[in-house]
């Protein structure tokens, strides 16, 4: 056959392969016995490094570091976030992780700054300063007898302090107070609403009352914050002060509150479960693990004694970050992204048809074969310096990569950090039996399928 203008290399390119579905019910059977994980983990032994997958919605997966850098990177502009956002938006609007084209490249541009390494000292102190206070509050209540928490639940109060904080400044931190228990049940809703993206549609969902009474709730807080924050005349550095007083450079118009809402939005439900979960896995990756325990610990006596961490100590704990990067090559709590295909396109050698919803698939990278030594175990030693060097930086993408990577990276690495250390320094940690066992829900976020139980014992010196 003689080759037409048509047959483009792309068009003759076979579509990637992909588990079949039952009739009617396609992978409902599958999704309910293995979970979003399991199903996506093997149907990739099956098929391969790009699989097709029908989830109540058709998704090109692809789990190998080349094919997340064409998507991400390569030939970012051929990916756009485009509907798959839509359930996140019904929650963030227009913030910076759901706009897209020159809207984007604007507000990233403005947010930049509040992220610099230079405001990091400052975004430090914030984060040790929640983190002093919770620990010592769980100190004071329990005196010297040890007690048993469920770890994501205290985390997420810690870490949404501390994107309050950090973010708002603490004397408009108040404002926002009555949102907690709200936001929690917002961020369920935004995993719940993103119900054709991640979730099979037998997953039930509330009702928009719901939806409704809890959006105007957190609202109310947000909207409080920001009419504070107004009525503030000086620039006090925090996240909130730089949205309030930039200007558009052509017409000098101030954001609107709805923009700064839709900010503060994206800040609150991106900045702060993210690094309770990690936190949270990292302690069931610790269960049978005494001796990752003591090294750590060892490293905070050594690198603080008797005093807690500042933004200079960072690097002065590197094993705790190596603790950390595994936890989040294993259990990060984003195992995949979206895009929208614009136009057709090759991922290697396969065809890509516009409109093509494409995951790349973290967790696939994170433990490829090709790419990591014995990669379903847990041991932060393969972070160390000498064994991290000339690593495919693709193969370990948890905060996603290119342009829309994340920009909370740095800032949420020093917090885990300086959280875990003053955590240490206060407690010996035991991990309940059976937290290793603790499966990974992915939802938005990945998330315990149970409560992750930890023994805290406050240490005595
Ligand atoms: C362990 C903690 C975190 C992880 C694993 C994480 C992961 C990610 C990932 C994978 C993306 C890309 C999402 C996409 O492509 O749709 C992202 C974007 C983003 N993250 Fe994070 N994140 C973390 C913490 C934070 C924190 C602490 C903040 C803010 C305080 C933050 C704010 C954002 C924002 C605003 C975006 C959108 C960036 C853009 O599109 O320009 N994240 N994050």
């Amino acid at each position: 056959m003689t080759a037409t203008a048509l047959d483009t290399p792309t068009a003759l390119r076979p579509l990637p392969p992909g588990p079949r579905g039952w009739p009617l019910v396609g992978h409902i059977p599958a999704l309910r016995k293995h979970g979003m994980l399991g199903f996506m983990d093997r149907s990739w032994a099956e098929y391969g490094d790009v699989f097709a997958m029908d989830v109540g919605f058709h998704a090109v997966v692809i789990a190998h570091p080349d094919g997340i850098k064409r998507v991400l990177a390569g030939n970012a502009k051929n990916y756009i976030k485009g509907k798959t956002y839509d359930g996140v938006r019904r929650v963030i609007g227009n913030g910076l992780l759901a706009l897209e084209g020159e809207a984007w490249k604007t507000r990233r541009a403005l947010v930049q700054p509040a992220f610099h390494r230079a405001a990091l000292g400052k975004l430090t102190e914030a984060m040790v300063e929640s983190g002093r206070q919770h620990f010592d509050a769980l100190k004071e209540k329990h005196g010297t007898a040890a007690f048993t928490l469920d770890a994501h639940r205290d985390m997420v109060t810690l870490t949404l302090d501390v994107v309050v904080a950090a973010l708002f400044g603490r004397d408009l931190g108040g404002a926002a107070e009555v949102s907690y228990e709200a936001l929690g049940t917002a961020m369920e809703l935004v995993g719940e609403r993103s119900n054709g993206l991640v979730l099979p549609k037998w997953v039930p969902t509330p009702g928009n009352r719901r939806f409704h009474r809890t959006m105007e709730e957190v609202e109310g807080a947000v909207y409080r914050v920001i009419e504070a924050g107004r009525r503030k005349t000086t620039d006090d550095g925090t996240l909130l002060s730089m949205l309030l007083n930039s200007k558009d450079a052509e017409t000098g118009q101030l954001l609107s509150d709805r923009d700064v809402r839709d900010e503060v939005f994206t800040m609150f439900v991106a900045g702060h479960e993210t690094t309770a979960l990690t936190l949270t896995w990292l302690f069931t990756l610790l269960d049978g693990r005494p001796e990752v325990i003591a090294k750590m610990r060892a490293e905070v006596d050594t690198v603080l004694g008797d005093r807690d961490p500042g933004f200079e100590d960072y690097p002065k704990l590197p094993y705790l970050r190596q603790v950390i990067d595994e936890t989040l090559r294993l259990r990060g709590p984003v195992a995949m992204n979206a895009r929208t295909a614009v136009a057709d396109d090759e991922i290697l050698g396969l065809r890509i048809k516009a409109g093509d919803i494409v995951m790349p698939y973290f967790y696939g990278a994170h433990r490829h074969p090709d790419f990591w030594d014995k990669p379903n175990e847990f041991d932060p030693d393969r972070f160390s310096a000498e064994r991290s060097a000339g690593r495919n930086p693709w193969s370990y993408v948890p905060f996603s990569a290119g342009q829309r990577q994340c920009i909370g990276n740095t800032f949420s690495l020093v917090e885990t950090v300086v959280l875990l250390a003053q955590l240490l320094r206060r407690f010996d940690v035991e991990v309940q039996p059976g937290a290793g066992e603790v499966k990974p829900l992915a939802i938005v976020t990945v998330r315990p399928d149970r409560p992750v139980m930890v023994t805290l014992r406050p240490r005595v010196r």
